[in-house]
């Protein structure tokens, strides 16, 4: 039992191998495994309570054989535990950082002024604080000369390169979160496979009052331009989304699709423009045109419930926003 590393060295280093190594044996993508699987946590408390269990089983097995000792063996036992290389070499290390004279030799650098019976020691500055000093001027050189001689970079481009790197996690973290489109925010989408799904969700909940290809019957007519709550891809989400005018039948359906679903039947919607259905309905509403695309057509209806485009809320400066 002599020289060996005490418990408490012992019990969290192996614990943390066991720890890293599970962390590097089991797969669980971008989370830690014990995030990804609370199981792994109930596996760790178990390993930390073996280790425990272990250490006190030595301890008790170390106390018995002690007890069996002669006194003689007993003392030079103990000696030869005080002597552990930890604590030899702990104490040397702490000391010589500690930089502090022995209670003994305190007659050697007392100063000769005495204030009401109060006396000064002139102790040298404690090592440890001197090469904390050390330090920090080095850092202090380099620094100087990284940032103010080479001009390495400063905080605008800093923020820059965050700003860059938060707008592609952000771009990737939409690509994996279809359902945060909202009519601020919604495209027209061009896949197929977007395309196939809108057209999958329009014959089961459209077709009976649009008829299957569109051209309306209940509802009106979805391949001609006319539009009575405004085209293009954000006012007929937001129509599919909130419905039609009240008492008109067209109801909001939010409740029963998902966002990502609404954008896919919008966009199909989109898709039969200037199709030919077998039935069209006649033209209601007015020639819906572009905003952006023909802006000095007066009359046409354009909805002016849009915010920003997604493009300029996504460039706001975060700093500019706290209030
Ligand atoms: C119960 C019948 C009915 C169903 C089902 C229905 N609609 Fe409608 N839809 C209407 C009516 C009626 C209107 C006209 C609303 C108005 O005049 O305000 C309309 C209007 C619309 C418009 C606006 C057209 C324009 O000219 O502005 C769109 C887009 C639309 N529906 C899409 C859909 C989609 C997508 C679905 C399926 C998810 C759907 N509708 C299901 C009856 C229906």
């Amino acid at each position: 039992m002599r020289n060996s590393t005490p418990a408490w060295v012992r019990v969290p280093v192996l614990f943390f191998t066991i720890f890293l190594l599970m962390e590097y044996f089991i797969d669980s993508g971008d989370q830690p495994a014990f995030i990804a699987y609370p199981m792994t946590v109930y596996f760790l408390i178990l390993v930390l309570m073996l280790l425990i269990a272990i250490e006190l089983i030595l301890k008790s097995i170390e106390n018995i054989m002690y007890q069996t000792l002669s006194e003689e063996a007993k003392a030079r036992y103990r000696e030869s535990k005080s002597q552990g290389w930890e604590w030899a070499w702990g104490k040397r290390v702490y000391q010589k950082l500690l930089g502090s004279r022995p209670i003994e030799e305190e007659g050697e650098i007392i100063l000769d002024h005495n204030y009401d019976g109060i006396r000064e020691l002139d102790n040298r500055l404690p090592p440890w604080w001197i090469y904390l000093f050390y330090i920090t001027i080095v850092f202090g050189v380099v620094y100087l000369v990284r940032f103010h001689v080479f001009n390495d970079y400063d905080q605008d481009t800093e923020f820059e390169q965050e700003m860059a790197q938060a707008r592609i996690a952000i771009e990737e973290y939409k690509k994996t979160a279809k359902d945060l489109v909202d009519v601020n925010t919604v495209e027209l989408l061009t896949e197929a496979s977007d395309l196939k799904a809108g057209e999958v969700i329009f014959q089961g909940n459209c077709a009976v009052c649009h008829m299957n290809d569109g051209g309306g019957g209940i509802g009106p007519n979805l391949t001609d331009e006319y539009w009575i709550l405004g085209g293009g891809i954000r006012n007929v989400f937001n129509t599919v989304s909130e419905g039609g005018r009240s008492g008109k039948g067209m109801v909001a359906w939010k409740t029963s699709l998902k966002p990502s679903e609404m954008a896919q039947v919008s966009s199909y919607i989109l898709s039969m423009q200037g199709t030919t259905p077998a039935n069209p309905k006649d033209p209601e509403g007015e020639i819906w045109i572009d905003e952006n695309a023909a802006a000095e057509e007066a009359e046409v209806q354009t909805d002016s419930t849009m915010a920003d485009t997604p493009m300029e809320t996504e460039a706001l400066n975060p700093l500019e926003q706290e209030e």
